[in-house]
């Protein structure tokens, strides 16, 4: 008889296993998903140093940084459009006329951690600077002199590569390998925000390269495509772990035509995947009710459960027969398993309130015969016990139902 050590590498031997924990920098950055503010979503290329510091302030005043937002992040559009003589990126001096290190010093005064954005490219998507052929270069910059933690990398202005012949992944392999230099030379943990828009198969790799890498393209604020985003990550749910997430892409809760209920399945389902949770509105104007969802205590503490890093996958589409592709209609019932139980997140993609109605056990995670403690994750209510089906009655329109069971007996 073969021992299971020897068929484990006799597979690995010809299949190409994904690396089940993902990216562990020497310093073990990020095992659990990033979460924070980026300045893309809602504010494009319009920032300044102000924006960003009185944003910042913001997340304090509005107790997103006590629900365990941490990251301040600028995306595209901070630099002057060519490097100085020297090779190096500049600041925009008008948008950051204190500097990148002020910035990134009065963001740790602060309590947070700073993320800044480039392009494996030769070119960010708006034009600016890419660090293609100037990886360690612009780590250095990055991480050391300007003070950053994170780094969001981008795909745009791909040179053809018959020069380098870094391919794909070299060129994100290249980066990855400058900020494990950068991690030990400035002895910080730097988290790693791969942004390939789910092109080449990403998750298949992704995890060896960063802590998160984006599945599709740019998330737009209207429940088609939250939809689609979703219907998309349905299928490839398994690639999540501690330490290398799938990326959806940040948050549109509060932007757009998103209403109450969409913005609440919209968060659920990005907490619930275990993607990073990058807020990306106007904090300034914010709803009160917006507040509250992006600050739902246990959705985040799934979110960033540090013992079962898996994501919740679905086991019925109900909608659709199963494994149907639909951009509008994705999966309706998912679970996964968690620290304190099996989660579950009931979606209504109809365009009508209904009832949504399943077999327990047809979730993977539960067993036969026992029964299981109810916990509402969006009204805080302890909901009794349940055993043989499950039904929620009258969902709103694009609404989400999200429940904790915990096993207490026998049915
Ligand atoms: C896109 C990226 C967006 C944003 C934008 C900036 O490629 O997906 O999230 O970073 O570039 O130009």
């Amino acid at each position: 008889m073969l021992g299971l050590p020897f068929v484990v590498a006799a597979i690995s031997s010809f299949v190409s296993l994904p690396n089940v924990e993902g990216l562990k920098l020497p310093n073990g950055a990020a095992k659990l998903p990033a979460m924070g503010y980026n300045t893309w979503n809602y504010y494009q290329c319009n920032i300044n140093e102000t924006l960003v510091l009185t944003t910042a302030q913001q997340m304090k005043s509005l107790g997103l940084q006590d629900a365990g937002y941490k990251y301040v992040n600028l995306d595209d559009c901070y630099s002057q459009r060519d490097r100085n003589s020297a090779g190096d990126i500049v600041e925009d001096p008008v948008k950051f006329k204190s500097g990148m290190k002020n910035l990134t010093d009065q963001i740790h005064a602060m309590g947070f951690k700073a993320g800044i954005y480039s392009d494996s490219g030769t070119n960010t998507c708006a034009g600016y600077p890419g660090s293609y052929g100037n990886e360690q270069r612009d780590a250095d910059l990055f991480f050391g002199k300007w003070g950053f933690d994170y780094l969001k990398y981008d795909n745009c202005f791909v040179p053809s590569d018959t020069v380098t012949r870094t391919g794909i992944i070299g060129r994100y392999t290249r980066m990855r390998d400058a900020i494990i230099s950068a991690t030990s030379k400035f002895n910080k943990d730097i988290v790693f925000s791969l942004c390939k828009w789910g092109n080449n198969q990403v998750w298949l790799w992704g995890a060896d390269i960063g802590h998160s890498w984006r599945t599709t393209g740019d998330i737009e604020s209207h429940w088609w495509s939250v939809t689609d985003i979703l219907n998309r990550n349905s299928f490839i749910t398994q690639a999540t772990n501690h330490y290398g997430h799938n990326d959806p892409d940040m948050l549109q809760v509060g932007n757009g035509d998103l209403t109450y209920d969409e913005n609440k399945s919209h968060f659920t389902a990005w907490a619930l995947l275990k993607a990073p949770l990058l807020i990306g509105t106007d904090l300034y104007k914010i709803k009160p009710e917006v507040v509250s969802i992006l600050s739902n205590k246990e959705l985040i503490a799934i979110n960033q459960d540090d013992v079962v890093g898996t994501s919740i996958a679905p086991f019925k589409w109900g909608y659709n027969p199963d494994w149907t592709f639909d951009k509008d209609h994705p999966a309706q019932y998912w679970s996964g398993p968690t620290k304190d139980g099996v989660v579950f997140m009931l979606l209504n993609v109809r365009d009508t309130p209904d009832n949504l109605s399943f077999t327990l056990t047809d979730s993977p995670w539960i067993k036969n015969g026992r029964k299981y403690s109810v916990r509402d994750l969006w009204t805080h209510t302890d909901n009794g016990t349940v055993s043989g089906t499950f039904t929620a009655k009258n969902v709103p329109r694009h609404g989400v139902v999200a429940l904790l069971l915990k096993e207490v007996g026998d049915a």
